[in-house]
């Protein structure tokens, strides 16, 4: 199984850090690794700059959204053709700071991974609890919600893939990272839920489960070593080259003690 770094550069930087930053980012992350996929993703203007510098590299291209239509009168939106056309290969989907701020709803997620699924890209499909759903033991319940609604009626082909970025929102930019062992917990319970939604094979074979959340340098150790934890989203310490290269370090060397 492929796991994957993804940093999510959100709306921070412009053209000129974008470009400096992957540069960096490069230089930190040295050559191919094999079972390893690292991607970034720049807000959708600074796509381009970021391509002339990861094109040919080992670093993939991702954006942080997309538009569920194909084309037409949709003002302000950008369409998977548009973002395949600058070689993205990776698409967040259903971020919480794009459901929070954007009202995206389950609904909405589901066709925008959907219009993902149907292009070459990878969607990571990002879904997690509050901090009350968690104290009010719903986790569970919150993922199951999440992926039914998301996945209902999704018949991948055995080349398609799915990343999905378990994220609980009350970790993101906090700085309170989520215990691995709940992590792993989460996980287990999202490959249980999604083999009954995708097929178990499909499953095994083409399902990554990541953990997103106020992943940094320091504490990445723990998740790296768990069962099932298949990669990190990475935010704030994505902004970072050192930080992000380090982040990536730990799984190249996880990969290899495996
Ligand atoms: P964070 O963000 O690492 O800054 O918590 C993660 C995310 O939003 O994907």
């Amino acid at each position: 199984m492929v796991r994957h770094v993804i940093g999510n550069w959100k709306m921070n930087l412009g053209e000129r850090e974008s470009e400096r930053l992957a540069a960096s980012v490069l230089a930190g992350i040295g050559p191919a690794v094999r079972g390893l996929s690292v991607a970034v993703c720049p807000t959708y203007v600074s796509i381009p700059a970021v391509r002339r510098v990861t094109e040919g590299t080992v670093l993939g291209l991702g954006a942080q959204d997309v538009s569920s239509e194909a084309k037409g009168a949709h003002t302000g939106e950008v369409s998977m053709r548009m973002l395949t056309d600058f070689g993205v290969k990776y698409v967040l989907v259903g971020h919480s700071e794009r459901r929070a701020d954007n009202g995206e709803t389950d609904a909405m997620v589901a066709a925008k991974l959907r219009a993902v699924m149907r292009s070459l890209a990878m969607p990571v499909l990002c879904l997690g609890e509050t901090r009350a759903e968690l104290k009010a033991g719903k986790r569970d319940r919150v993922i199951e919600r999440h992926l039914t609604t998301a996945l209902k009626g999704v018949k991948p082909k055995r080349s398609e893939r799915l990343v999905v970025a378990y994220e609980p929102i009350w970790a993101i930019g906090t700085g309170l990272v989520c215990d691995p062992e709940e992590a792993e917990k989460a996980h287990a319970h999202i490959r249980k839920v999604a083999s009954k939604l995708l097929g178990k094979e499909w499953s095994r074979n083409n399902l990554a489960v990541i953990y997103g959340g106020s992943v940094n340098a320091k504490n990445v150790g723990g998740f790296v070593a768990r069962q099932g934890i298949d990669g990190v989203l990475v935010g704030g310490a994505s902004l970072k080259a050192g930080e992000f290269s380090r982040i990536v370090r730990e799984f190249v060397r996880g990969g290899e003690r495996s």
